[in-house]
Parts: structure tokens; sequence; C-alpha cells
């Protein structure tokens, strides 16, 4: 009966709107923390918060739903007028477009098999709503008014840094946490909001060049430092948005982001109030230098305090979940393992100064000038030490898409390599460059 009500809703038949979304398989871990305590061992607390840290991870907003749904009114967009929202809606069709990935685990056997057998209506927003209210949307939340439409949204880490393995459909599948989503575009998304006055005060801009910015990121980007000092644009006109990192093989690191911002939890309690507008405490007083960090600045970004605090609770479990999260290894067959065992010892002879085994970058204080790597300051120079951070290497082959470097600038392995050959004067031969990117590929 639960499985013939959620289809209804699902293939866009008449009636049953209303119908809660009773396809969702609960996706927390709770099963784990069940069975570990029955087996009263040792481990059980740790895995405990990892489970804990995976939920916060896949499925807390931290409150951030009064910003994205309460404040700029996404929800309406994406729900359409005939269900109380503004315009067309979003269809699946167009959710899957954009980027958004839809976890397979969450739906029921019903849907996976209407979904299979083509049964599923995708020109339609309420299939859309649908998964939305259920947690079926990687890094969205839906959140029902009851009448078929959405009350609010909220936004999750997993959104930008988990994808699916496409084991159903493109774009539908297995979730994968700490592998950036290259194909979703932030932008396009944010700019579906019917208000973002919000935003355009934030900035001191007006809303038209908000929905400008907004297009010029693209796929696979998010700029996370516009809120802080207002730039969207390099010097060459290039939009100043970077590409979404991966989130994984992060233990052992010391600083993260593109520019070395700060530790894992540093940069956590960051994006949950600041960029995803979830209520919580942050501090950092580097913030209040009004030269650098204008906006931030004026909008006191350095010396946040909600109450309730709905993030500092969670930043501990999050940490550790995130630690957990090791790089995937590259599928057999993607790289050829002889020259990749040349590769190696070049890498070892041209590169392992910054990028050192098994971590891929320094232990210690992993920061360079754009000097030092022969590039352009621009990036460096809108963070608190005007470096940047060496990249851990591990798993690249899961960032291929949308090029390497922090924007995104070497659209492949091969053009890293020839960077590096003429910027250090290596005078690498053929051979020693092939082989060095089937060692890449081999991380
Ligand atoms: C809208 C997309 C988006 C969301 C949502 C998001 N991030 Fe990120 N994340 C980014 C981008 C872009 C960067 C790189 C920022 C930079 O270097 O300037 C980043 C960087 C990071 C890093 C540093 C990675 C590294 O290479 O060291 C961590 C850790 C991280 N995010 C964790 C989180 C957590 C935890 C959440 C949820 C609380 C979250 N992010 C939500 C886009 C996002
Ligand atoms: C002086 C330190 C240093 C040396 C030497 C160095 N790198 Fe890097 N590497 C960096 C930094 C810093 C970054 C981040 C650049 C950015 O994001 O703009 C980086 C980024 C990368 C990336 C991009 C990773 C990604 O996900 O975007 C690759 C690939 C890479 N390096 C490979 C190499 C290879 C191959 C060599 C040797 C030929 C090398 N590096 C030598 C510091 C170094």
């Amino acid at each position: 009966m639960r499985a013939l009500v959620v289809m209804v809703v699902l293939v866009g038949g008449p009636g049953c709107r209303n119908a809660a979304p009773s396809f969702v398989r609960t996706a927390a871990a709770s099963d784990e923390h069940g069975a570990s305590a029955r087996r009263g061992d040792d481990d059980a607390p740790r895995r405990s918060r990892l489970a804990e840290g995976r939920q916060i991870f896949r499925f807390d907003t931290f409150g951030d739903e009064d910003f994205w749904g309460g404040a700029l009114r996404l929800h309406q967009a994406i729900e359409g007028s005939a269900h109380g929202g503004v315009g067309a809606g979003v269809s699946p069709k167009t959710a899957l477009a954009v980027g958004l990935k839809v976890d397979v685990d969450a739906l029921s056997k019903a849907t996976v098999d209407a979904l299979q057998a083509g049964n599923v209506n995708l020109d339609d927003p309420a299939v859309t709503v649908a998964l939305l209210t259920s947690n079926a949307v990687v890094g969205l939340t839906g959140f029902s008014d009851g009448k078929g439409g959405l009350r609010t949204l909220g936004i999750q880490c997993a959104l930008c840094h988990s994808t699916v393995d496409n084991s159903l459909a493109p774009g539908i599948g297995h979730r994968l946490d700490g592998w950036p989503n290259r194909d979703l575009n932030v932008g396009a998304i944010v700019g579906l909001s019917p208000d973002l006055s919000p935003v355009a005060k934030l900035l001191g801009v007006d809303e038209k060049t908000v929905r400008a910015v907004l297009a010029s990121w693209g796929p696979g980007k998010f700029d996370a430092l516009l809120f802080l000092d207002g730039k969207a644009f390099r010097p060459d006109g290039k939009s100043a948005a970077t590409v979404l990192p991966a989130a994984f093989g992060l233990a052992g690191v010391n600083l993260h982001t593109y520019t070395g911002w700060g530790s894992v939890p540093y940069w956590n309690a960051f994006v949950a109030v600041l960029e995803m507008h979830g209520k919580g405490t942050f501090y950092d007083p580097r913030l209040d230098d009004a030269a650098r960090f204008p906006v931030a600045a004026r909008a006191g970004f350095g010396h946040l305090k909600a109450d309730p605090d709905l993030v500092t609770s969670k930043l501990a479990a999050l940490h550790d979940y995130q630690l957990s999260l090791e790089a995937p290894r590259p599928p057999a067959g993607s790289f050829d393992e002889e020259a990749a065992g040349r590769g190696r010892q070049v890498f070892a002879a041209r590169c392992a100064g910054c990028h050192v085994a098994p971590l891929y970058t320094e232990p210690g204080w992993n920061m360079h000038t754009g000097a030092e790597i022969g590039i352009d300051d621009f990036q460096a120079s809108r963070s608190p030490d005007g470096r940047y951070r060496t990249t851990p290497l591990r798993g690249l082959f899961t960032r291929a898409k949308g090029g390497f470097y922090h924007d995104g600038r070497f659209a492949t392995l091969n053009a890293v390599v020839d960077h590096y050959d003429s910027a250090f004067k290596l005078g690498l031969p053929g051979r020693q460059k092939s082989d060095l990117v089937e060692f890449l590929k081999s991380l």
C-alpha cells in the first residue's frame, strides 16, 4: 500500500499529491549504532560517532533553511506556481541537468522499478518535490507543506562534496561522500531564487549584478570568498570561482582550502555559518580587515553567534567523519602501471619536495606563493596568508572534470605537467612527461 501511494506520486498520476514521502528508507546509519552496541565491542563509540558525523555531512542543514527557503525562497521556484510557488517549477530532468544527484538508496523498490521501466514522469516538478521531501536529492532537503508543495528548503555539505556512482542511470546511484560534484552548477541553482535581495544587500550591489555573477561560475564551481571580499572576477575578466575540491583524503593534512584558510574544523564552521547560513558561532578576527575583506568586515562575519547554536555541537563528529573518508583508488585499467612505475621516479625527483608521499602535501606549513608554483597571486591574495596550499593528490581521477589547480585552469594532467616543465625549467623529455601523468593517474 505504501509503495503504491508513492508510485502514484512519482509517476505523476492524479491525486495523492498530499501523500507523505513514504518511499524513504531511513537513510541514517542508525542500524550500525544498534549492531555495534549489541556486540559490545570497544570500537562501538567510535563507529557511532562516525555514523553521527555521516548523518551530519549528508543531512544536517544547521537551520540554513531560514536562508535558502525563508529569505531566498528557492523552494518556491522549485515547486512552481502549481504548488503555491512561482514560475514553471523545476522538473527532475532540469534538476539532473544542473548536476543535482539522486540517492538510489533513498528510493523504494517500487520507485526504482518505475524509474527503470521509464514510468516516472521526469518532466513533472511534483516528482522533484517528492524526491526533495524524502532526502533523495543529494545535499538538498525539502520540507513538505503537507499540501504537495514545499514549506522551505535547506542545503547540506553533501550538495557540493558528494556525488553518486550512476548505478541506476546518469545522476542516480549510490552516494560517494567526499567526491566533488563537478557537474553541479551551484550558480544556476542559486540563481533560480525569486529573491536575491539578501545577497545583493550583503554585497552592496544590485540583484542584476548578483545574477550575472552567479551565471559566470558554471558547473563544478563556487566562490566561497565572494562573500568576504566581493571580488567576483579576476583581473583578466574570468570568474573568480574555484573548482569544488575533494573532501576525502584530508587526514594528516594541516591546512585546508586552496589557499589554506585553516584546519578542517575551522573551515567546517566557516562554511556551515558563513556560506550555508546555518545558525552557529564563528570567530575569526582576521575578517575584521576591511581593506582585504570589506564585505565580511561590514557584516561582522568574524564575530557571529547564534542562539540556539546548531553548528558547534556537531563539529567534532563531522570532523571525525571527514577524516575517515579515504581517497578512492583509481579503477583498474585506468592507467598504465609500467609507465606509472617509471613516473614515480620522475615524481620523486621533481615534485616530492612539496607533494610528500603518502599525504602528497607537506607535513607542516603546506603553503606556497604563486611565484613558487609559477602562477599569479590573485586567489592567494584573497586569503590571510597570501599563499596557495599544496593540494593533496590522491584520488585525482575523481576531479578530472573541470580541470586542475584552484580555478581549473589546466584542463588535463598533461597540461599540469607541461606547466611545471616550463615554470620550473625541468626540460623533461616527452616520455618522462607521459610517465609522470600515468603516475598521477595512479594516485
Ligand atoms: C556550495 C558548495 C559547498 C558546500 C555546500 C560546502 N562546501 Fe566545502 N568547499 C566548497 C568549495 C568551493 C571549497 C574550496 C574553497 C576555497 O578553497 O576557496 C570547499 C572546501 C572545503 C574543504 C577543504 C578541502 C581541502 O581541499 O582541504 C572542506 C574540508 C570542506 N569544504 C568541508 C565542507 C563541509 C563540512 C561542508 C558542510 C558544513 C561544506 N564543505 C559545504 C564548496 C562547498
Ligand atoms: C613548490 C611546491 C610544489 C612543487 C615542487 C610541485 N607542486 Fe604541485 N601543487 C603545489 C601547489 C601549491 C598546488 C595548488 C595550486 C592551485 O590550486 O592553484 C599544486 C597543485 C598540483 C596539482 C593539481 C591538483 C588539483 O587537484 O588541482 C597537481 C596535479 C600537481 N600539483 C602535480 C605536481 C607535479 C606533477 C609536480 C612535479 C612536476 C608538482 N606538482 C610540483 C605545489 C607544488
